[in-house]
Formats: structure tokens, C-alpha cells, sequence
């Protein structure tokens, strides 16, 4: 089976196409490098024995996605990785952020369409529930209006898909994830963040390496056990073996709806706090830090339930936050 990764260079496009093609999945790869380099391809190679097919696409514009399609003809499947992701870019620039997100997902569509092909995994967000009213979060909890255009994108693909799933033959999966971090044990391929990392984990191997001063932790006042907000942080590696499950229980027929949704966290919450512990112990690095205000728009704490996962797709988290953390340290003492 041929599967189209789009977004394939990218942190959790490699180590998906690493996990699939390790599974015996053909891969072909299109990206258009905005955020992530065509060396990964290389590494990818390195750690699997096996070059994925790679090419250079912006997919936003629909000439260049008929392309990909044109150029490779035999694809059975697509994992969309596809987006810009960053929340804060996203308010200076909402208009490019639904331009190329949603433009990236209407044209593999009209695509598929043409061609036949049926099925379709989406990369989402538990970012579509907001601030949760009760935890473990479940996919049956309210789906909350979006707080930043990425968010919002990350919504609209997944209502399109509902009346897109419900009025063709695509059958599709969207997986809506919690906070991947870490990186593959070979430390070939990690997390590449463009300028200054926004997200936790990068900032953190960052500054523990001496390319920031100083962490800042932000906020130490939330109505959490230690005062910082809380979050299901997920393996990168876990989170890439949850994609082949799910392209694999569509292509076996296995879904029970034309849209499925699963939460993809490991079901433990852990601090701020609590992950520069775990960083600090399992690296033996000591991290530079200190509280600052709480940073505009944070959700104060959000985990999974990822019982459904479990049960319908046989999937669940094995990797330790240790592990986790740890993994991001040896790929950034390789940059
Ligand atoms: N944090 C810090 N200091 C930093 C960076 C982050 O204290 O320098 C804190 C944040 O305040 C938050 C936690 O670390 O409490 C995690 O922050 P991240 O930015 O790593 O992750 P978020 O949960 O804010 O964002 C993630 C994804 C987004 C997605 C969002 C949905 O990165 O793509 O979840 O809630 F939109």
C-alpha cells in the first residue's frame, strides 16, 4: 500500500513515515519545506533501510497538488500533515493561516475525488475543545469555538470531513492530539523549530544547551497542584504508531463511521513544573528558569481519556515522560 504523507519532513510527518514504512507502507512524501528540510529524507533512510519518495509541493496550489498526484499515481491513502502551526502567527496572520490550511485540505480532496482514493487521516488538535469542563477530556465532550485562527482551521477541516465523509467514499480519521514532544531514539530526526520556539519542550532543550538565557515558566498561580498549567504531553513515536493504526483500520474496513475521531494522549497530566523535573533527572542537565506572568490565551489544564483509542483502534501510549524527555535532549545535542 502507497501512502501520500503531506507535511512528511516535518517533526511528526518524519517519524510517522519512519513508523509506517517500518510497518511495510510505500511512502511518498510531498512538503514544501516552509518549516522543515529535504535532508530528513536522507535520515529517515538512515534509520529505516528504505528512501521514502520525496517531492517538493506547495499543496495549497491546486496545480502543484494535481502534480504530486500525477507524478505518483498509485496512492492509496493520505496522512495530512500538512499546515502552518503556530498560534501566535496565526493572529497576526489569519487570513494565510485559513488560506493555506484550508487550501492544502479542499485541494488533496477535490484530488482524492478524481482518483478515487478513499482513505484519509487528518492530523487535529484537542485544541478544538477549549478549556475543558471535565477531565479526562472524552471526543464525545463539546468541541469549544476556536480561541486562534490555527485552532479554528484545525475545527473546519474537521466539519468539512463530516459532510465531505457523508457524501462520498472517502472515509476518513481525525486524530486529535495532545502535546507531542521527544524524538526517535536515533536522534536522526526531532522537532526543528523556526526562530524562537513558542512550544515547551524546544525551549526547554534550548536554553539547557545555551541557545536561550532563561526558561520562563508562565504563570504559577493556576488553580493547579503546584500553580502551573497542566498538559498530556505524548511521545512523538507513540503519537506516529497511532497514524499507522489508523490508516491501517481504514484501509481493513475496520471503521465503524465514515469520520472517526480518537484522542491521542497518553491519559496523565503533568506541570510545567513537573516536566523540567523529569527533564532535569533523566538528562542530569540543570535548567536556568524562573516564573513569569501567564502567558495570554493558556488553557489552564487538559488531559485525555484515551480509553476509546484503546479500545476501538488497540492503541495506547508506551512511552514514559522520562523517555520522552530525555529523547529531546540527545537530538538537540546533535544540532
Ligand atoms: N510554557 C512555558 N514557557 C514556555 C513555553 C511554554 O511556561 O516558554 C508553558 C505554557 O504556558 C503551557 C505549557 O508550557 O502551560 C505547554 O505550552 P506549549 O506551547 O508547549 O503547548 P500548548 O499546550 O500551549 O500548545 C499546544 C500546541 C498547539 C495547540 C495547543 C492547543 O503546541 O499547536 O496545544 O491547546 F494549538
Amino acid at each position: 500500500m502507497r501512502i501520500l504523507i503531506t507535511g512528511g519532513t516535518g517533526f511528526i510527518g518524519s517519524h510517522t513515515t519512519v513508523e509506517l514504512q517500518n510497518a511495510g507502507f510505500d511512502v511518498v512524501i510531498a512538503d514544501n519545506l516552509s518549516n522543515s528540510n529535504a535532508e530528513v529524507v536522507d535520515r529517515i533512510e538512515k534509520i529505516t533501510g528504505k528512501r521514502p519518495d520525496f517531492i517538493k509541493a506547495d499543496l495549497s496550489n491546486a496545480r502543484e497538488c494535481r502534480l504530486v498526484f500525477d507524478t505518483f499515481t498509485d496512492i492509496d491513502g493520505i496522512i495530512n500533515f500538512a499546515a502552518s502551526k503556530a498560534v501566535g502567527e496565526s493572529m497576526e496572520k489569519p487570513v494565510m493561516y485559513y488560506k493555506n490550511n484550508l487550501g492544502i485540505f479542499l485541494n488533496l480532496v477535490e484530488e482524492m475525488k478524481k482518483r478515487n482514493i478513499k482513505y484519509f487521516v487528518q492530523s487535529s488538535s484537542c485544541t478544538v475543545y477549549g478549556e475543558p469542563d471535565t477531565l479526562p477530556i472524552k471526543e464525545t465532550s463539546p468541541v469549544k469555538t476556536a480561541t486562534s485562527p490555527y485552532g479554528h482551521t484545525k475545527r473546519i477541516v474537521e466539519e468539512m470531513l463530516d459532510f465531505i465523509t457523508a457524501t462520498s467514499d472517502i472515509k476518513a480519521i481525525a486524530l486529535r492530539y495532545f502535546n507531542p514532544i521527544g524524538a526517535h531514539a536515533s536522534a536522526l530526526i526531532g522537532e526543528l523549530p523556526n526562530g524562537v520556539p513558542n512550544n515547551l519542550l524546544p525551549f526547554i532543550t534550548q536554553t539547557a544547551a545555551g541557545i536561550r538565557k532563561e526558561l520562563k515558566v508562565f504563570g504559577n498561580d493556576y488553580p493547579t497542584p503546584d500553580g502551573t498549567c497542566i498538559r498530556d504531553y505524548i511521545h512523538v513515536v507513540d503519537l506516529a504508531k497511532a497514524h499507522v493504526v489508523a490508516i491501517r483500520r481504514l484501509i481493513d474496513k475496520k471503521n465503524k463511521k465514515d469520520l472517526e475521531f480518537f484522542n491521542i494522549g497518553t491519559g496523565n497530566g503533568f506541570s510545567v513544573l513537573e516536566i523540567i523535573k523529569s527533564f532535569e533527572k533523566s538528562t542530569g542537565v540543570k535548567l536556568n528558569w524562573s516564573f513569569a506572568p501567564r502567558r495570554a490565551g493558556d488553557i489552564i489544564q487538559i488531559w485525555a481519556d484515551t480509553s476509546f483509542a484503546e479500545k476501538e483502534l488497540g492503541w495506547k501510549a508506551k512511552e514514559d515522560l522520562d523517555s520522552m524527555t530525555s529523547s529531546a535532549w540527545r537530538w538537540q545535542q546533535t544540532l
